[in-house]
């Protein structure tokens, strides 16, 4: 095969099935989506950046900072000053409402405009503004915006919460994937029992997708990893490839959430945000006996979260990514959830607005 018939390949279609095993064999390494999707992806939980913190992160190729004013508010950027390039995570610090450049002193505020100069008598160049990014707080995570504008044509439908979900117990793993491809398990329904225990498999909505969002509800049995079987409904709601949450509604009322974000730092490494929020007790009198009980309950969610998450890891960090896959009719809904996914890729015409 020539190079070009390599590089004229869509980079995320689903071809006829029929031809899928027989293009096995040419598929080559740009059979995949390109490696930094559009949309919200996490850049921390929340409270981990504190006032007065400036937090480094890998952020979709590149270094970005994240931090906040003494005030509380939350800024993303680029890591390198506008003035001569220093990098504001080393030695940069935050006075105030505004941050300090450590090579030169120079200050922004977190519109990205320079506020001042250590210089006498010199005003600020209008020139030098900082890279700001749209951010946002959802949900106990920090959600940083990566598009073709800096404005996001789209935000984040964040579930209501009134109070009553316990605070997030979380962990932050790193794998090698793609955030399209950790999202497809979620409508991948063949292999949930053979990879996750989970059998008895019944579609309650089938698959809606809305421009950025999506929506789908299922039931089914998990086999527990020592004894048991939980029955449990998973209303799954995706917002773009960088965030979703899944509720799970359990026999006697138990009902928690559950975050799996992906961010791409550099290439095919990913960020794993995984975090759990268990639904409180609502009788008010029960409130205080319970809150160990939830938080033992939160802990173990989490715990089996991670290794039903391991199992996928073995797959995502091995497998390769097929434009043409081979479908079968037992398969979920792939077709559909790969043709969703192509809004969020540069030089997307989907009319979503869903950059
Ligand atoms: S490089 Fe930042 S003030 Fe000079
Ligand atoms: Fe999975």
């Amino acid at each position: 095969m020539r190079p070009s018939e390599l590089i004229d390949t869509p980079p995320h279609s689903v071809a006829d099935p029929s031809h899928g095993l027989g293009r096995l064999a040419e598929r080559g390494p740009v059979d995949s989506p390109p490696p930094y999707p559009y949309g919200w992806f996490a850049a921390g939980f929340s409270d981990e950046i504190r006032a007065g913190d400036i937090t480094t992160r890998q952020f979709m190729g590149r270094d970005i900072i994240v931090y906040r004013t003494e005030s509380g508010e939350l800024c993303a950027a680029e890591a390198y000053c506008p003035h001569l390039g220093a990098h504001f995570g080393h030695g940069g610090r935050v006075c105030g409402e505004v941050i300090e450049c450590p090579f030169h002193g120079f200050r922004f505020g977190s519109d990205g405009a320079c506020a001042s100069t250590p210089y006498e008598g010199g005003a600020p160049p209008p020139a030098a503004r900082m890279g700001m990014l749209a951010v946002r707080e959802c949900f106990g995570m920090v959600l940083v915006y990566h598009g073709p504008e800096a404005t996001p044509s789209w935000e984040v439908e964040t579930p209501t919460d009134d109070g009553g979900w316990r605070p997030l117990q979380k962990r932050k793993l790193k794998f090698r994937s793609h955030p399209q491809e950790v999202t497809e398990n979620a409508v991948d329904y063949g292999h949930f029992d053979g990879v996750h225990n989970m059998g008895n498999f019944g579609v309650v909505k089938p698959l809606a997708v809305d421009g950025p969002r999506l929506r789908v509800t299922y039931t089914a049995d998990y086999r527990l990893p020592i004894k048991g079987v939980w029955k449990g409904e998973f209303d799954i709601r995706v917002d773009g490839l960088g965030f979703s949450i899944v509720e799970v509604s359990l026999p006697f009322g138990w009902l928690f959430r559950q975050l799996v974000l992906t961010t791409p730092t550099q290439g095919r490494e990913i960020d794993v945000y995984l975090a759990v929020s268990v639904r409180r007790t609502r009788t008010r009198i029960l409130a205080a006996i319970a809150a160990p009980a939830e938080r033992l309950w939160g802990q173990i969610v989490l715990r089996l979260i991670e290794i039903e998450l391991g199992r996928d890891q073995r797959m995502w960090e091995h497998k390769k990514y097929l434009n043409s896959p081979a479908l079968a009719s037992g398969d979920g809904p792939i077709g559909r959830y790969r043709r969703w996914a192509r809004q969020f890729y540069p030089g997307a015409d989907n009319g979503n607005g869903a950059h």
